[in-house]
């Protein structure tokens, strides 16, 4: 417990739930234990996911108070809650389920917020969680994930390094101190923003700037800019160092972590890329809190993937641990696997149908929400190969609507259409491919059975 002499509040205890009468019986109960101890007094606050939805008093409630969110163990069940889901992940130190079917549901959650006051009196989930990842020649990437971890930019720019041009967008509201000269260089919004005409200008412009082999590029912002600004790091001067700074969920879990990097073609996606590693990957939790709601929920897609990769419940853990414990498979899977020979096609886990979705329906859904169709449908296609039972199932089904996410296809797909699509994914180097789960956990498996393919997407309309 704080040192603070007996009398002086310690920072509120602010409890919250998308159902204001279970915060308040919460808080309640919460009151009466705490009444009972000799220890500092704690302001028991009442608060709704409407009265943080303000970024700026989303921020300071977090940092100056405790905050508990209670949630409701089937609060998957209504997808409407996307927003709130959005602001409450963002605000939460601490997540407490409440069993809705047991009989204790608010004395137990009261009892578990009571310990945890008693274990860890300020309750906040560690500021940065710090990994290395090392590759097999000696290089290394350090992934720093917290709120500020931003600030930590510094700490990895290399001694040698004069000027930074740091790459981003309009809207991402991240400030930098590089330490050295720096400017910004803004690209386009969008996925057209990865384009070739797009790194000549870039680069264009760092040459005319001055700068060198010794410079580093520092890409702000989502997939899009930090495989844009990894593609111009790994080409300018035939490669100089690049370091991310990942401001969309998306990005800190995948886009910016493994060192694909590259530009779109007319012609398809990606299709003109490299392997770059960044010198470090700082996952900027505090960037979330303006993420718009489509994107977060897009990330909570790729979040529900990794519950399946050996993460355990991710969806239990506030934010920065879940997000660094994500960032931390993927960097496993990685290292294992630079380039992408074997293992690396597990974090395709969902990918198979999600990349039909977003072909067939001209990218209306956004990437990790048509990957949450793609879990339920892959789920439902490892039963019935026998892989998986119907429990499993259900766990994809509980896990991905727990995100807020969708577990349908919406209206208006053609389903032959997509099992047409399963074959020409690039990824189907021989026939018809997809990662499932099964008793050995996730692995690719060939599904030959295009009638099979076609039934089983009757589970997910
Ligand atoms: N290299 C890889 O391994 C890899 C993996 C997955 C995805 N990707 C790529 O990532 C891209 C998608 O990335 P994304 O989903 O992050 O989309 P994005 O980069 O387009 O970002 C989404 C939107 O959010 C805005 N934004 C970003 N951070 C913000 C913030 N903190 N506050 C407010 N607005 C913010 C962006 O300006 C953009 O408008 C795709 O191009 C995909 O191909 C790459
Ligand atoms: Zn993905």
């Amino acid at each position: 417990m704080s040192t603070d002499p007996a009398g002086t509040p310690g920072p509120p205890l602010v409890i919250v739930s998308t159902e204001s009468g279970l915060a308040r019986s919460v808080a309640e109960q919460v009151s009466k234990r705490l009444d009972n101890r000799a220890e500092q007094p704690v302001d028991v606050v009442v608060s709704s996911p409407a009265e943080l939805t303000d970024v700026e008093v989303r921020r300071r409630t977090r940092r100056n108070s405790r905050v508990v969110w209670i949630r409701p163990d089937d609060h998957g069940a209504q997808q409407e809650h996307a927003a709130d889901l959005a602001v409450l992940s963002t605000a939460a130190n601490a997540i407490v389920e409440f069993d809705r079917s047991g009989p204790n549901g608010v004395e137990s959650a009261a009892d578990d917020i009571a310990a945890m006051l008693g274990d860890n009196g300020d309750l906040s989930t560690p500021a940065y969680v710090e990994r290395q990842m090392v590759f097999g020649d000696g290089r290394h990437t350090d992934i720093v994930v917290g709120h500020g971890a931003a600030q930590r930019l510094k700490d990895f720019i290399p001694d040698r390094c004069r000027r930074v041009a740091v790459v981003s967008q309009s809207g991402i509201d991240v400030e930098l101190d590089c330490g050295v000269e720096q400017r910004t260089f803004e690209v386009p919004q969008g996925e057209t923003a990865k384009r070739l005409d797009v790194v000549g200008d870039l680069t264009s412009q760092f040459a005319q700037w001055g700068m060198t082999r010794a410079d580093i590029v520092v890409a702000v912002g989502g997939g899009v800019v930090t495989d844009l600004g990894g593609f111009v790091a790994a080409t300018y001067h035939r490669g100089i160092p690049v370091i991310h700074v990942a401001t969309t969920l998306l990005g800190q879990i995948d886009a910016a972590i493994g060192g694909k990097c590259g530009v779109n073609l007319p012609e398809g996606k990606n299709l003109v890329g490299a392997f770059w590693q960044p010198l470090a990957v700082l996952c900027e939790i505090d960037a979330l809190d303006t993420l718009p709601t489509r994107e977060f929920t897009s990330g909570m897609g790729e979040l529900a993937k990794y519950h399946f990769l050996g993460g355990g419940h991710l969806d239990r853990l506030p934010l920065t641990p879940r997000v660094a414990r994500s960032a931390a498979i993927k960097a496993d899977v990685v290292t294992g696997d630079e380039r992408e020979g074997g293992r690396r096609a597990v974090l395709n886990y969902g990918h198979t149908l999600a990349h039909a979705l977003e072909t067939a329906g001209d990218y209306e859904l956004r990437h990790g929400e048509a990957v949450g169709i793609g879990l339920i449908y892959a789920a439902e296609l490892a039963q019935r190969l026998g892989r998986i039972d119907a429990e499993r199932v259900a766990e994809h089904r509980r896990v991905v609507r727990g995100y807020g996410l969708s577990t349908e296809i919406p209206d208006g797909y053609d389903l032959d259409l997509l099992v047409e699509l399963f074959a020409r994914d690039k990824k189907a180097l021989d026939g018809i491919t997809f990662v499932l789960d099964g008793p050995n956990g996730v692995e690719v498996v060939a599904v030959d059975d295009r009638s099979l393919l076609r039934e089983t997407l009757d589970a997910v309309v």
